[in-house]
């Protein structure tokens, strides 16, 4: 989520408010974020917080004007049709109803009658404006329309009333101007990704472990839940932190991942199984701690179930969707192609061991029955967007 502003244009129009001194802080998450920020305030705005603070902040002018002789042609479509999406932060009554109305009658209105880009508003005021029947009828209209609202959320006043209307906080805010960027072509769309590594006990305080970060199985789970999908993350061991967004299941044992993925499958619409999971596990653990007593150790080890083909085996017709990983050594597009025909899966993304774990980026082909689609060398996070790409695109029932 945080990405999905970098290196876009954000229109930020300023309203009236005492809101509006959040705003700075808005326009400096985005700038944060990588966001190029244009700010326009509002007449009222102005009274409230200074162009100057903005211009300081987003390192380019505020405008203020409508008519500027010292800027050739026309400032409201250079604007508005710059922006990638327009934020109205905060948004006053006044300015809901002249937008509702499509007035015109300033720079701040006229860029948001003039733009084409996804446009979001938090609205800041007191309850009983807000709750006014005739600023409700401009929310619901501007609502029908597509415009995107970000609070008001219930709390302290300016006035040191307590209630609704008090605007949602600046980091929600670039949140929410971050997801009208993001299409959210997995809305309504059920995702299992299974991430990390396996430990597979040897003692109570020993493991056979493997080198899986859980950084490809994460990001997959953090996009698919930016585009609309709602997300389980079954995890075994893993060294990167839980996305926002997402249920997550802890595991442990490949065991253990067996039974928390096929018990979510059964209602998923796609099952990526983006874990390392150890394929053998010692086949009786101690009970004690191991102690060493004799020169050689030898550990009897077990298969363990395969869930990726245990999935494929289940299932009847084309959903899940199943994704699986190809991590090989040597004949990759081969393995992968083999595998994607024995564990019966519609889709297998294929990488070499070298480089597959640890890193930001990863070099993968995603191999399908037709077809075998190679990517550059790009991010954990670009290979994620681009297996969700076919999972928007999955093959559908009847
Ligand atoms: N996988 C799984 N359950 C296992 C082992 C692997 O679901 N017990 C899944 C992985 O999550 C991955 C895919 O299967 O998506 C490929 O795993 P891999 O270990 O490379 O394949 P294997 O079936 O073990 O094949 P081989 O050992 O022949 O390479």
């Amino acid at each position: 989520m945080n990405d999905a502003v970098r290196d876009r244009d954000v229109l930020l129009v300023v309203g009236g408010g005492i809101a509006a001194y959040k705003s700075v802080m808005v326009a400096r998450e985005l700038v944060k974020r990588g966001a190029r920020v244009e700010t326009v305030l509002t007449r009222a705005a102005e009274r409230f917080v200074s162009g100057v603070t903005f211009a300081g902040i987003t390192g380019r002018p505020a405008h203020t004007k409508l008519w500027d002789p010292a800027f050739a042609g026309e400032r409201h479509i250079a604007l508005s049709s710059r922006a990638a999406v327009a934020a109205v932060v905060p948004a006053t009554a006044n300015l809901l109803a002249r937008m509702a109305h499509g007035l015109a009658n300033d720079l701040a209105t006229t860029c948001l009658l003039a733009t084409a880009a996804p446009v979001v508003v938090a609205p800041a005021m007191h309850t009983r404006m807000w709750q006014h029947p005739a600023t409700q009828a401009n929310v619901a209209l501007l609502a029908a329309r597509g415009v995107r609202f970000e609070g008001p959320v219930a709390g302290a006043l300016a006035s040191g009333e307590e209630g609704l209307g008090r605007m949602s906080e600046p980091e929600f805010i670039a949140d929410a101007i971050a997801r009208a960027l993001t299409p959210q072509d997995l809305a309504g769309t059920r995702v299992v990704v299974s991430a990390g590594g396996t430990h597979e006990a040897i003692d109570p305080v020993r493991f056979l472990g493997n080198r899986s970060s859980g950084r490809m199985g994460y990001a997959l789970a953090e996009r698919a839940a930016a585009r609309g999908a709602s997300v389980v993350l079954v995890s075994g061991p893993a060294a990167v932190p839980a996305p926002a967004g997402v249920e997550v299941v802890r595991v442990r044992s490949a065991r253990e991942m067996a039974d928390a993925v096929l018990a979510h499958a059964a209602s998923a619409d796609a099952v990526i199984m983006a874990a390392a999971v150890a394929d053998y596990r010692p086949s009786e653990p101690a009970r004690e701690k191991l102690k060493k007593t004799s020169d050689e150790l030898v550990l009897r080890l077990v298969k363990n179930p395969d869930i990726l083909a245990e999935l494929g085996a289940r299932r009847v017709g084309v959903r899940p969707m199943l994704v699986g990983f190809a991590v090989e050594t040597s004949d990759l597009l081969a393995r992968a192609k083999e595998k994607l025909l024995r564990k019966r899966c519609d889709l297998v993304v294929a990488n070499h061991a070298d480089g597959a774990f640890e890193g930001d980026d990863n070099e993968v082909a995603l191999v399908s029955a037709d077809e075998v689609e190679s990517l550059p060398r790009v991010s954990k996070r670009a290979v994620a967007e681009r297996i969700l790409d076919r999972v928007v695109k999955r093959p559908r029932e009847g």
